[in-house]
């Protein structure tokens, strides 16, 4: 595995994709000028360059780059130089059709938007890898280039190709994996519906067929799918390895959505975890979405530090109602990533096109230029991050974990299941969204990553889970260790086969519990726990054995069946919620996992302050983001790093307001001055 070791610079890094081939030359020294005022100090640069570095096949055209990151680097700006792979120019396809990827029912994607690619096209891996080659050749010597950027969002819109070509690449992907047509067809249970086969050149990607698709065959070519993409991540890295020293990144897209690439097996092909968010504007919530994106890109990374690639000053292009951000909204959004571990703060894009899709984005520089709301909080956050350059390198201080896996959200999606109701991300928000209620951070992590450090550990949906890290759940609870899962886990092993005599299944044991049928139920159909709680889309028939009953229905298909159970095992105990419990009823479970397990928030404060504690040895920071309408007195000692005022035993945080107190006595300080802002 690759370390993510020391990337940073001076401080916490600040900036956006710059695309310069937009603008005429004579805008590119006001650019600079700009972001030195801004105070951004790394761009990325490059990201669809393609067709202008590379116009015709092997001739290439530098000469408008090597000005731009020349005066880049005259301005004192860092460059994070994509390799420029992401969208191939028009020619490829033109010169080889076989390029462009196909969909399910075998309908053409052509160019003329991006990434109309096949992934496992031999011909687009050779004339992406002879740009990197030709790009890192030249610049990586470059004083102004610290940072590499392969290619731009892997997989975000050609994720599944189902042409001749990637059916090839599947079949080669099915046979390293099963070795022979025996083991496949046993994997893949093809004894059902007369699926068996007898020559590899029989299977194909799951495309559109008359009924549901075997269901291990879908599993094993989303799989295969997501490795195609991690193998141009790893080839690209490859070429630089041998021509470059800066590190390396991809952007990933945590947390925004996208399901199909299992970033817990790329993050060992980076040095540096970076990724890409965005808000749903329609959801007045959205900084819980926020939130819990970034507990689990710091997850995917370890727990290291994390580089936020991109984000938006504003609104979008591409959402239904494109909803601005209200003012301070951007500053909460940036310091929230930092709080959890971001080390630097970049957006999508310098400057708002003028041209192409994504004019009406926002950007650094709004169409109607600096003198605006969105330039001036851009300069105030380069204050601000400045300020925080001391919090570099430091960890997140998190108790609790939510397991999560690619795989799991993958399974329990498939088609004809139980409920078209239970999603992946249901769950896994409601927990999460519960536990920002109570103040706790909390990491999202693998069900094979180190637990042991963690006072909670929460289980949603884990549908799919291997035998490993069933068992290691158990040894986390058996020493001692407090767990809770939810329904439907458990249920299938890697292959997508039931696990026998009863759910769910893999934790069955563990929780002392056996269900022996699902009673799934109909669209708004609601029942109450004798609890007092409500619940809705899932309810099961559940049998203790050993589990101790904490609540059973009170109406509904199964009164009197238990629903929350809870088990001692070894010095631990695992919970089991075996019904999809309305908010409050979350909020009061997960307040009394807490209590149990002994997990508490970094200071206490009232629900909608976001507090976060990030450490390094002997030093602390404490970050507060107040998203309510009113000031907020928290008891808290130190200096508060954006206003530069001291505060001992009380921190005034103003509504909607940021605070980010570096923790300690501050001698004979007499009051607290309220937080200085924008
Ligand atoms: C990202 C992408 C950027 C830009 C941005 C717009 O997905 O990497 O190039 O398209 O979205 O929000």
């Amino acid at each position: 595995m690759r370390q993510h070791g020391t990337w940073q610079g001076d401080g916490i890094f600040y900036g956006a994709d710059y695309n310069p081939e937009q603008w005429p030359e004579e805008v590119w020294a006001e650019d600079v000028a700009l972001m030195r005022r801004a105070g951004v100090d790394l761009v990325s640069v490059g990201i669809f360059s393609w067709a202008l570095l590379e116009p015709t096949p092997g001739r290439y055209e530098f000469g408008w780059l090597d000005r731009a990151l020349d005066v880049l680097h005259d301005g004192g700006i860092n460059v994070d130089l994509a390799t420029a792979t992401a969208s191939p120019p028009p020619w490829l396809a033109h010169r080889h059709p076989e390029t462009l990827p196909r969909t399910a029912d075998g309908t053409v994607l052509w160019p003329g938007g991006r990434q109309a690619y096949c992934p496992s096209s031999p011909v687009f891996r050779e004339r992406s890898l002879a740009l990197v080659e030709a790009v890192a050749g030249r610049y990586a010597e470059h004083p102004a280039v610290v940072m590499w950027h392969i290619s731009n969002e892997l997989g975000c819109h050609n994720v599944h190709c189902y042409c001749d070509v990637s059916a090839e690449a599947f079949r080669r992907w099915l046979r390293e994996r099963y070795g022979d047509l025996d083991t496949l067809n046993a994997a893949w249970g093809t004894t059902f519906w007369s699926q068996r086969y007898d020559d590899w050149a029989e299977i194909n990607p799951p495309r559109s067929a008359p009924t549901f698709a075997n269901p291990t065959q879908q599993l094993d070519f989303l799989r295969f799918s997501s490795d195609e993409q991690r193998a141009q991540l790893r080839a690209e890295r490859e070429v630089l390895a041998r021509l470059v020293r800066q590190p390396v990144t991809t952007n990933f897209m945590i947390g925004t959505g996208i399901k199909y690439l299992d970033y817990h097996s790329w993050a060992s092909d980076v040095d540096v975890v970076s990724n890409d968010h965005y808000l749903t504007a329609a959801d007045p919530l959205s900084h819980l979405g926020l939130a819990l994106a970034a507990d689990h890109t710091r997850g995917v990374a370890g727990g290291d530090p994390w580089l936020l690639m991109e984000h938006s000053t504003s609104a979008v292009n591409w959402q239904p109602r494109n909803v601005a951000k209200a003012p301070g909204q951007l500053r909460r959004n940036s310091l929230a990533h930092v709080a959890r571990g971001a080390d630097g703060v970049l957006f999508f894009q310098w400057r708002a096109s003028r041209a192409g899709a994504e004019k009406f984005h926002s950007a650094l520089v709004p169409h109607a230029g600096p003198d605006t709301k969105v330039f001036r909080e851009v300069c105030q956050l380069g204050a601000d991050l400045k300020a925080l350059a001391e919090v570099r390198g430091s960890r997140v201080d998190a108790e609790v974990a939510i397991l999560f896996d690619w795989e799991a959200w993958w399974g329990v999606e498939l088609d004809s299941h139980p409920s078209v109701d239970v999603t992946y991300a249901d769950r896994l928000r409601a927990l999460h969204g519960a536990l920002w209620r109570a103040g706790v951070t909390t990491d999202v992590v693998h069900p094979s990553a180190d637990l042991s450090g963690y006072q909670l550990v929460l289980v949603p949906t884990l549908y799919l889970v291997r035998d490993a890290d069933a068992e290691a759940l158990r040894r986390y609870v058996d020493g001692g260790g407090t767990a809770l899962v939810t329904y439907f886990s458990g249920i299938v092993d890697e292959h997508d086969h039931i696990r026998l005599g009863g759910y769910p299944g893999a934790f069955r044991d563990l929780l002392g519990v056996r269900t022996e049928e699902f009673f799934p139920l109909r669209e708004g159909e609601r029942v109450r726990l004798d609890d007092g709680a409500t619940a809705d889309v899932w309810t099961e028939w559940l049998h203790p054995e050993g589990a101790e009953v904490l609540a059973s229905y009170a109406d509904g298909p199964l009164p009197g069946v238990a629903a929350l159970t809870r088990h001692r095992v070894g010095r631990g105990t695992a919970w089991y919620v075996g019904t999809r419990l309305d908010e409050a009823a979350t909020d009061r479970l997960v307040a009394r996992l807490l209590a149990e397990a002994g997990a508490r928030p970094p200071v206490a404060a009232p629900t909608g302050v976001e507090v976060v504690r990030r450490r390094a040895g002997d030093r602390s920071w404490l970050f507060v983001i107040n998203h309510t309408d009113a000031e907020v007195r928290l008891d808290v000692t130190g200096t508060e790093l954006l206003g530069g005022a001291r505060c001992t035993g009380e921190l005034r945080v103003p509504a909607g307001e940021v605070a980010v107190v570096r923790e300690g006595h501050v001698g004979a300080v007499p009051l607290a001055r309220p937080t200085a802002t924008a």
